[in-house]
């Protein structure tokens, strides 16, 4: 003990304690610190057969590593996709937009070209080259146990967050220089919480830092509460929200009463007395 107190005054104890602390602080943040909804580590085997894909089905685009082409005018023939995480490569490639055929504004959802297992390789190997948003668990994807309340607060959170981009009853609409935002029926509950968590193209990203797992698992229900149900109006109108069904009313309706006053002006009873 003494030794210690004689010690305390070294010029260098300051440093020390200042050490310790340190790695006392760093190492309760590692036991204590939220841990992001992933999904299980990938074997090396994985990431070696996704990278032998990627240099053949990849790489022509987005580099031999993931590092991103550039274009002589420094345009991009893919971005670097080194961060995007597991959850981007499962979202891109699993709703067939990757790989991407042709060049143009946006690269369209299509049958997916890889197989499930493909897919995790790729998404193993991107990544394996560092650390970005991962796939989630299927606890956050069963979205069948959501509760009313919570069914209820998804579908806050999607009229405040979503709607602007992908109308009110998740539709879509068109974006500036021919791009869009997809409709979103019948989409994948994984692809729902991966685009959010990802935010492809002009989409923002929603990360599990800011909307927890489980309230994104309250957006899924309320998207796809809407799409199951019933249309109490009767007809549907294709179900492309107010603005498509203000314009039916709109043209049709009052296009249809206009036409009816004319038919009464042509065929009224002092028509026909002056006939
Ligand atoms: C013809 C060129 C081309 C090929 C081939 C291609 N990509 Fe892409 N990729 C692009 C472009 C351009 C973008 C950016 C535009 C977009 O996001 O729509 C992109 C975007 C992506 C993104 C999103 C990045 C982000 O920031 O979220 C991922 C992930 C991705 N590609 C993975 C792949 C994988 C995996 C393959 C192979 C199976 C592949 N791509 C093949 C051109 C290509
Ligand atoms: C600023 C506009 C914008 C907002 C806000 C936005 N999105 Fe998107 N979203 C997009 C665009 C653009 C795409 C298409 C990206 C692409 O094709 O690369 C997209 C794609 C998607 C997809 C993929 C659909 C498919 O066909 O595979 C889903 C799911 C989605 N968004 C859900 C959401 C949800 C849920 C929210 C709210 C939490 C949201 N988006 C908010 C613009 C937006």
């Amino acid at each position: 003990m003494r030794k210690l107190s004689t010690r305390r005054r070294h010029p260098l104890a300051g440093f020390v304690v200042l050490l310790m602390g340190l790695v006392v602080a760093g190492g309760m943040y590692a036991a204590f610190a939220p841990k992001p909804a992933t999904a299980e580590e990938a074997s090396s085997q994985q990431v070696e057969a996704g990278r032998k894909l990627f240099l053949i089905g990849c790489a022509s685009c987005h580099g031999k590593n993931a590092e991103g082409i550039q274009t002589k005018r420094d345009g991009n023939y893919g971005p670097t996709l080194v961060g995007v995480g597991a959850a981007a490569v499962d979202f891109q490639v699993g709703t067939g937009r990757m790989p991407m055929a042709a060049s143009g504004p946006q690269a369209p959802r299509k049958t997916p070209e890889y197989t499930e297992e493909e897919t995790a390789e790729l998404a193993a190997f991107i990544a394996s080259l560092a650390p970005g948003p991962a796939i989630p668990e299927d606890e956050y994807l069963d979205y069948k146990s959501v509760t009313a309340d919570g069914l209820r607060e998804g579908g806050e959170f999607f009229r405040t967050n979503c709607t602007a981009c992908h109308n009110s009853v998740g539709a879509g609409g068109a974006l500036p220089s021919g791009r869009y935002a997809p409709s979103l029926k019948g989409v994948d509950a994984k692809h729902i919480y991966e685009a959010m968590t990802t935010g492809p193209q002009q989409m923002p990203v929603f990360a599990d830092t800011t909307i927890t797992p489980e309230e994104k698992k309250n957006v899924i229900a309320y998207i796809k509460k809407l799409q199951t149900q019933p249309e109490y109006g009767g007809l549907a109108g294709g179900g492309h929200g107010p603005v498509v069904d203000g314009l039916f009313t709109w043209v049709i309706g009052i296009g249809g009463l206009v036409g009816f006053a004319i038919w009464i002006g042509a065929h009224g009873a002092r028509v026909r007395k002056k006939a």
